[in-house]
């Protein structure tokens, strides 16, 4: 029997983990395989900042996997404004997660990265070397210093325990189940919350920025795949980008495009120009996972889109928002 206890089991890639888990067949590539048993933990089950509640979550559930997601996730302002608060919690949960998945005998453990926490000043296109090459940007100091120790953590228990302790990097992430308060959310979720609000109100739709940024946007239930995979095929310590490819960048002005389209808006739309744009590309090559994976298929953006746009409107109520 496998047990793969999936932290931060509550969240945008929790939910969409669980949902690939629960909708692919049975004993296919991305379905549940017979013997396996998936816990989605949040953290009412355990505060995985707390060593005595994580290992009661341990106790409890006995895994033999884990796939680490649990984090303490925020934009530009709360990372900035929090910056010991995301280094710290971060720090907390990661160690104990880790140390005791160690003191439980976990056969592997996959932790989530993110791109965000590359060198502010490095060489495009990001790849799985150059995580420690330089400081990260200023405003994200505290995450992504807290977050790169993830890799450096793993390394350690290979070389002193032999442990398959391993991590993951996506890009931007979108989908069902994501935050999509105004003051929080990625840029995603704020624009179809903005675009929503724009409908009701009849009012217009004002997007920050000039719309040419260019980003690599995955879909979450893309990105469970992903994990699924790493998870029953990967074994090595060093991190995978898990991503679309540099050439399936999409401007913010693709990305309103489409969330007028799948929402059906008829109301006016303008980019607010004075407003500041961030990096112009940060593109991260997903060759290593492409030459690992062989073929996989991503799901076209504007159909993750358009399901994203649906979920909301079908869970408004209930919605981070
Ligand atoms: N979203 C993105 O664009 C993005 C991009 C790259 C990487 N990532 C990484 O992907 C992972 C998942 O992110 P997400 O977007 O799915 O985050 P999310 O939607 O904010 O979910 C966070 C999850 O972590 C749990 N959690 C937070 N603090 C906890 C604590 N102290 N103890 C136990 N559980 C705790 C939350 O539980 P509750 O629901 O109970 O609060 C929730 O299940 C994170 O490691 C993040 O750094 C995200």
């Amino acid at each position: 029997m496998s047990v793969i206890l999936v932290t931060g089991g509550t969240g945008l890639v929790g939910k969409a983990i669980q949902h690939v888990i629960e909708t692919e067949p049975e004993g296919s590539k991305f379905g549940k395989k017979p013997g396996e048993k998936w816990v989605f933990a949040s953290s009412s089950e355990g505060d995985l900042k707390d060593p005595e509640q994580t290992k009661k979550l341990f106790e409890k559930y006995k895994p033999t996997h884990v796939i680490h997601l649990a984090a303490l996730v925020g934009g530009l302002f709360a990372n900035m404004k929090y910056k010991l608060t995301f280094y710290r919690d971060n720090t907390l949960i990661n160690d104990n997660v880790l140390y005791t998945s160690h003191l439980f005998g976990v056969k592997k453990v996959i932790s989530c990265l993110s791109t965000c926490v590359y060198p502010d000043k490095v060489e495009y296109p990001l790849d799985e070397t150059k995580i420690h090459l330089g400081l990260p940007h200023e405003s994200n100091f505290g995450y992504a210093h807290a977050k790169r120790m993830v890799d450096v953590a793993n390394h350690a228990y290979k070389d002193q325990y032999g442990s398959n302790f391993t991590s993951a990097i996506p890009t931007n992430i979108f989908g069902p189940h994501d935050n999509f308060e105004l003051e929080r959310a990625h840029v995603i979720p704020a624009l179809i919350h903005k675009c929503y609000l724009a409908q009701q109100n009849g009012t217009p739709f004002i997007i920050g920025g000039t719309g040419k940024p260019l980003r690599q946007f995955i879909y979450s239930r893309d990105l469970a795949k992903l994990f699924i995979w790493q998870l029953r095929e990967y074994d090595d310590v060093e991190p995978v980008i898990l991503s679309v490819g540099e050439d399936e960048e999409v401007s913010i002005k693709q990305v309103t495009d489409a969330i007028v389209k799948a929402m059906n808006f008829t109301g006016e739309y303008d980019f607010d120009t004075s407003r500041a744009d961030g990096q112009f590309r940060k593109p991260a090559s997903n060759k290593k996972l492409l030459s690992l994976i062989g073929e996989f298929e991503f799901t076209p953006f504007e159909k993750a889109l358009e399901e994203t746009v649906k979920w909301f409107l079908d869970n408004y109520e209930n919605a981070r928002k």
